[in-house]
């Protein structure tokens, strides 16, 4: 399939940069969190709160397999979390090319200090929570990656231009676009 999926941890900047990609590529877009939640009526945070963080991985799987079924080329952008589960990891690589924006604690820190709607982000001490979290996820991130885009320190347009030029060296990427 040859849909253009951004992983990374909160905060990387896959919305914004999906949304930025979609613009140059004149491809649709879509971003796993808001499909469950029009499909759910209900926000990411509320999911949580009231059915509980495996249901809400339940539903990341499940709408990784209607991406699948749907073939369509898009721009994805996905929640931070789906790449943990080996089996999203493979219907990731199954739906195309996989960028992985890479950050560090002190970027998520300064873009998400006063952010309420990520709940695994609340509570006391989230640089020691970020930092944590970063261990542990880094190694699913870098499995799940074709490409690797370091993001701190540069701006949307760097990051895209980057991104652009990595696609077209990338032989995945031209197997699957041409
Ligand atoms: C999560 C990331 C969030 C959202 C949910 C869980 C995570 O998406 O899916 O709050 O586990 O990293 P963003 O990465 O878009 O913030």
């Amino acid at each position: 399939m040859k849909n253009i999926i951004l992983i990374g941890f909160m905060g990387s900047g896959k919305t914004t940069v999906g949304r930025r990609l979609s613009y140059r590529l004149k491809r649709t877009m879509i971003d796993t969190d808001k499909q469950i939640e029009k499909e759910q009526e209900m926000s990411v945070a509320q999911i949580f709160r009231e059915k509980g963080e495996s249901h809400f991985r339940d539903l990341e799987t499940e709408c990784l397999r209607n991406l699948i079924q749907a073939g369509r080329s898009e721009i994805i952008s996905t929640g931070g979390g789906i790449p943990l589960r080996p089996e999203n990891r493979d219907y990731l690589k199954t739906l195309g090319t996989v960028i992985f924006l890479k950050v560090t604690a002190n970027t998520i820190l300064e873009r998400l200090e006063h952010d309420m709607t990520r709940p695994l982000l609340q509570g006391e001490n989230p640089r020691s929570k970020i930092e944590e979290m970063l261990l542990l996820r880094n190694p699913s991130y870098l499995d799940a990656a074709d490409l690797i885009i370091e993001v701190d320190g540069k701006s949307f347009d760097m990051i895209l231009d980057e991104i652009e030029e990595a696609l077209r060296a990338n032989e995945t990427f031209s197997d699957k676009w041409t």
